[in-house]
């Protein structure tokens, strides 16, 4: 396990790329195996949970291999449709090949995803769609079993929606079973985030017939088959955001490159709420913040709404800003563990009933403090970048599974950070 030590305090600026995203890419990869030829998926990052999924993969009988601009998928050759605990309690994300398998093979075994940091995160909606399409769902042992009936899968109508409003794992999962499902479906309540329109980019390119991208109702005419193709995913989103929230925090001037703006707007409307100067040209953002950042109030939401990735990010920067700010977290309420490493660096943040009330502080000042989550991570950097003195983030095996080259990107931009191995600083305990 390796720790981050950052020395806080120096102003970032330059230019930054974002690099492709790991939450369309997973789907992506997980489609692949929907097709009957190999697939070129580039842009896909270098993360651990793109290596998790690859595993995946592999153990389901695919190829996936590493080329200079991402991962060529052959999915010929599976022999096995079960996903076992050991790859699925790795990244909950792995529920992705349940539909591709039970599209393409009729039937699948994946293990249960178990709770994870940010709360409890169930399948049902999953499962829901899937029983949609004909499926008999049985879940014994720790494992779902899905059987499609003696023809395959048939079409369907569902309503994807839970208590939270729509599921982006939902959609995809039920989507890519669709595909291939005889007849028509209609899924209601789908999630309108840019890593479902990625994904029926790609399916589409596929072969697949999928309209409504972009709406709350996705209509699939299934086909008889899919073939591979080569597709571009889409610009990471969140990680664009983290550093358009990093320089805003830091009052530096920096350029966000090679990004999707159109994917950003609620995270951009904030920036600019909170005083920091935003350029939009193409795809950058130039963000420049020069006075102190103003307090805010926000609701995480599914998109187009202010994104629950960017809350604890957000949150980092609110502890510097002038006065009160509020965040409500309406998709994963327990989704606060940063809160207590924060305040351990000097934040003012308090949680009640879901919703964080930040009290802008003078200065953060550099701790140790232990990453819980990936995003959570993302604002202990932050935090770190901009306290006085030295901050050591321990377990930051969490930011691997989802940024690219984050310190690399961070030094580059002129921060003060180093990785290294923590066997010796790691506390023990429970
Ligand atoms: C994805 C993202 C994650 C992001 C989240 C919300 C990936 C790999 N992960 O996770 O980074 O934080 O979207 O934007 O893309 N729900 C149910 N039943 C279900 C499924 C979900 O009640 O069957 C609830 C969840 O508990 C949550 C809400 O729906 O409250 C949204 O979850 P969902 O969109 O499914 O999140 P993920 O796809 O798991």
């Amino acid at each position: 396990m390796d720790t981050i030590r950052i020395e806080g305090g120096h102003p970032l600026s330059g230019e930054v790329e974002t690099s492709g995203a790991k939450n369309a890419s997973l789907p992506l990869m997980a489609a692949a195996l929907l097709a009957d030829s190999p697939s070129r998926l580039d842009r896909i990052p270098h993360l651990r949970d793109i290596v998790t999924m690859g595993e995946m993969l592999e153990r389901l009988g695919a190829r996936v291999t590493r080329t200079d601009g991402g991962l060529d998928i052959a999915p010929a050759g599976f022999a096995d449709a079960e996903a076992p605990y050991d790859l699925v309690c790795k990244m909950r994300a792995s529920i992705y090949v349940l539909g591709p398998l039970l599209a393409r093979f009729g039937h699948a075994r994946v293990s249960l995803p178990g709770g994870c940091a940010i709360g409890n995160r169930p399948i049902d909606l999953h499962l829901r769609g899937f029983e949609a399409l004909g499926a008999r769902i049985t879940i014994e042992h720790g494992y779902v079993d899905a059987q499609a009936p003696a023809g395959g899968l048939t079409g369907g109508e569902c309503v994807l929606e839970g208590p939270s409003g729509s599921s982006v794992g939902a959609t995809c999962n039920v989507l890519m079973a669709a595909t291939l499902a005889r007849g028509k479906t209609v899924l209601h309540g789908a999630a309108r985030e840019p890593e479902v329109g990625d994904l029926i980019g790609y399916l589409n390119a596929m072969g697949a017939r999928i309209s409504g991208a972009g709406t709350g109702t996705l209509e699939i005419e299934g086909v008889q088959r899919l073939g591979g193709c080569v597709y571009r995913v889409i610009p990471d989103r969140i990680e664009a955001g983290t550093f358009l929230v990093a320089a805003a925090m830091m009052r530096s001037e920096v350029t966000v490159r090679n990004c999707r703006p159109d994917h950003m707007q609620a995270s951009l409307d904030k920036l600019k709420e909170m005083g920091a100067r935003l350029e939009i040209s193409g795809d950058s953002i130039r963000v420049v913040a020069d006075g102190p950042l103003r307090p805010i109030a926000a609701r995480t939401l599914p998109y187009p709404g202010f994104a629950t990735d960017m809350q604890a990010q957000f949150l980092a920067a609110l502890s510097l800003a002038a006065g009160e700010s509020t965040i409500t977290e309406t998709i994963y309420p327990d989704r606060f563990i940063h809160v207590a490493e924060l305040n351990r660096m000097g934040a003012d943040i308090r949680v009640t009933n879901a919703t964080a009330t930040v009290r802008g502080v003078a200065k953060l000042t550099g701790a140790t403090v232990m990453a819980s989550d990936l995003r959570a991570s993302a604002a202990l950097i932050l935090a770190g970048l901009a306290a006085e003195g030295q901050t050591e983030i321990l377990r930051v095996y969490h930011l691997d599974r989802g940024y690219e080259r984050l310190e690399e990107k961070f030094r580059a931009l002129g921060a003060v950070m180093e990785r290294v191995p923590s066997s010796k600083t790691e506390p023990s305990g429970p």
